[in-house]
C-alpha cells in the first residue's frame, strides 16, 4: 500500500518580498495542497508521476544533474539537497497530484518540495525538524532549481497551523502563530487567470540584486548593517538623495513594509480586521508603485474588489507579476463577495477567474 502525504500552498497576508530582506512576513497555509502518494523501492530509483503534467520521469539517486526547465527538478533538487544534508534516503515511486494551481503565486513549488522531502524522509525511517526541512526545500529551489527564493514558503508548507496565521522573523526563524478564526475574518483567493511566468522569474531575482545594491550602499556609511531589515527609512532617507530612483523606491517599499507587518500581527492580535484590511490594502500600493511587482490583471482586480460592499482590503500576493489577489471580508460576506468579484472581472476582461474563500491550514502531514 503506498503512504499518502500533503503539503499546502500559502498565502502571504502581509509582508512582501521581505524574507529575502530577512524581515518579517504574515502568511497562512491554505486548504489547497500538494497530494503525494509514496511507495519505497529497494533499488536507488527515483520514479515521478505527475498528475497534472501527464507525464512519468525517471532518475537514479546518484545523479545529481538537473533537466532543464523541467517539473521534476523540483523533487530531485529536495532528493540532492537531502543528500547534501547526509541523510541517506532510499529509491521512491512518487505520484503526484497538486491542487495548488501553478505559476499562481500560491507556493505550488514549494508545496510540491515539502510533500517530497517529508515522504522520502519518512520512507526511509528518517526524521528531521520541520524548519529543517524548510531550509532543505529552500536550497533545492535556489541550488538545484535556480529560483532565488527566500524561506517564507516552505517554512509555511512545513509550519503552517489550521485557524492561525504565522508571524515569522525571517532573520531567526521564529514563529509565533497568530489566531486567524474564520467565525471573525476570511480571506477570499482571487486567481486572474493570467502569469508573466519569465517576467516572474528574472525581475524576482533582479528585485534581489536591487536590493543588495541598496544593501552595499548603506553599508559604505554603516558598515555594521547587514540587510534592510536593519535601517528604517527614515535612516535611508537622510544619505539616499544620490541613489537612483528604483534603488530608492525598493528601499522604501522594503522598510516601510516591514512597519505594515508589525502593526498588522498586532491588529490581528486584537481582532481589529479593520486595521488589517486597511493595511492590507496600503501594501498593494507598495508593491505596484515602488516595488513594481504587480500586473494589469492584478491591479484591476484589486481595483474590482475596491468597488464591492463588504472587502476590508486587498492586495497581490507572492512574488507578483500575474497570479491571485487575496480579499479580506467579514466571514458572512465572503461568498457573496467572490461572486460578485468573480463576475465583475470576467465582465471586464471575459476571462473566467478562479475565485475562493480558503482556509487557514495545518502543515505537512501524513495523511493515509
Ligand atoms: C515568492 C518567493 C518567496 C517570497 C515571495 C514574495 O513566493 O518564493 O520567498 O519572496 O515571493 O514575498
Amino acid at each position: 500500500m503506498p503512504r499518502v502525504f500533503r503539503a499546502p500552498g500559502r498565502i502571504n497576508l502581509i509582508g512582501g518580498h521581505l524574507d529575502y530582506n530577512e524581515g518579517w512576513v504574515l502568511p497562512i497555509a491554505i486548504d489547497r495542497s500538494c497530494f503525494l502518494a509514496a511507495k519505497a523501492r529497494n533499488d536507488r530509483l527515483l520514479r515521478i508521476h505527475s498528475v497534472q503534467m501527464q507525464e512519468t520521469f525517471e532518475c537514479h539517486l546518484d545523479d545529481p544533474r538537473p533537466q532543464q526547465h523541467h517539473w521534476s527538478n523540483y523533487v530531485r533538487g529536495v532528493a540532492w539537497a537531502l543528500r547534501e544534508a547526509g541523510q541517506s534516503i532510499a529509491g521512491a515511486d512518487l505520484l503526484i497530484s497538486n491542487d495548488v494551481p501553478m505559476g499562481a503565486g500560491l507556493s505550488s513549488s514549494a508545496a510540491l518540495e515539502v510533500s517530497a522531502g517529508f515522504a522520502l524522509l519518512r520512507l526511509s525511517d528518517l526524521k528531521m525538524d520541520r524548519v529543517q526541512l524548510a531550509r532543505i526545500c529552500q536550497r533545492a529551489e535556489n541550488e538545484y532549481v535556480g529560483m532565488r527564493c527566500g524561506i517564507m514558503d516552505q517554512l509555511v508548507a512545513c509550519c503552517g497551523r489550521r485557524a492561525h496565521a504565522l508571524l515569522i522573523d525571517c532573520r531567526t526563524l521564529e514563529i509565533e502563530p497568530v489566531p486567524f478564526d474564520d467565525s471573525s475574518v476570511a480571506v477570499v483567493v482571487a486567481n486572474t487567470m493570467v502569469k508573466h511566468a519569465l517576467a516572474a522569474s528574472s525581475e524576482y531575482n533582479r528585485r534581489r540584486t536591487e536590493c543588495d545594491d541598496a544593501v552595499a550602499r548603506i553599508r559604505a556609511v554603516r558598515p555594521n548593517v547587514k540587510t534592510l531589515r536593519d535601517v528604517s527609512w527614515p535612516e535611508i532617507q537622510q544619505m539616499a538623495s544620490t541613489w537612483p530612483n528604483d534603488i530608492r523606491r525598493r528601499a522604501r517599499h522594503v522598510t516601510t513594509e516591514m512597519l505594515r507587518v508589525h502593526a498588522a500581527a498586532a491588529a490581528l492580535r486584537k481582532g481589529d480586521f479593520a486595521e488589517l484590511g486597511r493595511l492590507i490594502s496600503e501594501a498593494h500600493v507598495s508593491l505596484d508603485t515602488d516595488y513594481e511587482v504587480s500586473s494589469v490583471e492584478l491591479n484591476l482586480m484589486v481595483a474590482l474588489a475596491q468597488q464591492i460592499p463588504g472587502l476590508l482590503g486587498a492586495r497581490m500576493t507572492g512574488a507578483g507579476f500575474g497570479g491571485c489577489t487575496i480579499n479580506l471580508t467579514g466571514p458572512n460576506d465572503a461568498a457573496e463577495f467572490a461572486a460578485k468579484l468573480a463576475e465583475s472581472y470576467e465582465e471586464k476582461t471575459s476571462i473566467k477567474p478562479d475565485v475562493y474563500v480558503c482556509r487557514a491550514s495545518d502543515g505537512v502531514e501524513e495523511i493515509v
